[in-house]
């Protein structure tokens, strides 16, 4: 795909991992929409500014009206949806059990809400935006993509019962629409991303913790978020690429 003024609308864009995305995008010449709960006027600013062309919009993916009304944004300001990057992700991170060690006895549980609100952002955000972004690619005659971002932590990471099973399903989606959305002219791809340093991950990291995560990294590092960045604009770039997941972890493994 040719990136030079194609519509590309990033859930989460106003931070991390999609403000990296949505800033490579725009310097690949494409009109980027940067769809947030919050901070959507100030990262579209920075991204004018640099000379890029963006425009924000508060949305909220757990929404289906929201979602939607994202999509009918782009379509009125930029005559269309090309890319959509699913983003938006949220860390509710806790044991699905914790064991009382004098006593042996389960203390306490992985609650519902914390489950239900990992679920609704990552995994029903997920799927309300990949449905929209569709249905206005559809709609506007135009052949697509979709990114769709998942996590290292897909393959069922310790503390993470909530987390681990929305990136688990998000791999799913990616697949099922690729078989479904190909005759429309849409790929789905997903971009598996080990420790990025990014606000979620470094937000309330102690520095041992810090150092043990570099230990396990085959590079020695976290990954930065213009690397993930790097990830999608080779996917956007290259057609064949459709229905996979590319780990991009530093050699990382769970
Ligand atoms: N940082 C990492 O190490 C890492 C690793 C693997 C996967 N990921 C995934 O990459 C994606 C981006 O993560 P990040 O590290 O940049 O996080 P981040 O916290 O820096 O940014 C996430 C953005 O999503 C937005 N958001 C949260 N809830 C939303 C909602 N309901 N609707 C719309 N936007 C909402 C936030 O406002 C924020 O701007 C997430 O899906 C995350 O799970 C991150």
């Amino acid at each position: 795909m040719e990136l030079k003024d194609k519509v590309v609308v990033i859930t989460g864009g106003a931070s991390g991992i999609g403000l990296a995305m949505a800033q490579r995008f725009a310097a690949e010449g494409s009109k980027v929409v940067i769809a947030d709960v919050k901070g959507v006027d100030e990262a579209a600013a920075g991204i004018r500014e640099a000379g890029g062309q963006a425009a924000g919009v508060v949305c909220d993916v757990r929404d289906e009206a929201s979602v939607a009304a994202t999509m009918k944004f782009a379509t009125d300001t930029w005559g269309g949806v090309d890319v959509a990057i699913a983003n938006a992700g949220i860390l509710r991170d806790g044991l699905l059990l914790r064991v009382d060690k004098a006593t042996g006895m389960v203390a306490d549980r992985m609650s519902v809400k914390q489950w239900q609100d990992v679920i609704d952002v990552n995994l029903t955000g997920v799927f309300l935006t990949g449905r929209e972004a569709a249905a206005a690619m559809i709609d506007g005659r135009r052949r697509g993509l979709l990114i769709l971002l998942s996590s290292i932590s897909k393959e069922g990471n310790f503390g993470q019962t909530n987390y681990s099973a929305s990136k688990a399903g998000v791999i799913a989606m990616t697949v099922a629409w690729s078989r479904e959305l190909a005759r429309f002219g849409i790929r789905t791809a997903a971009i598996a991303p080990g420790f990025i340093e990014t606000p979620m991950v470094m937000k309330d990291m102690k520095p041992e913790a810090l150092e043990k995560f570099k230990q396990i990294i085959p590079i020695g590092r976290l990954g930065k978020p213009e690397e993930i960045a790097e990830t999608a604009i080779f996917i956007a770039k290259c057609d064949l690429v459709t229905g996979v997941c590319i780990e991009a972890t530093g050699g990382m493994r769970l």
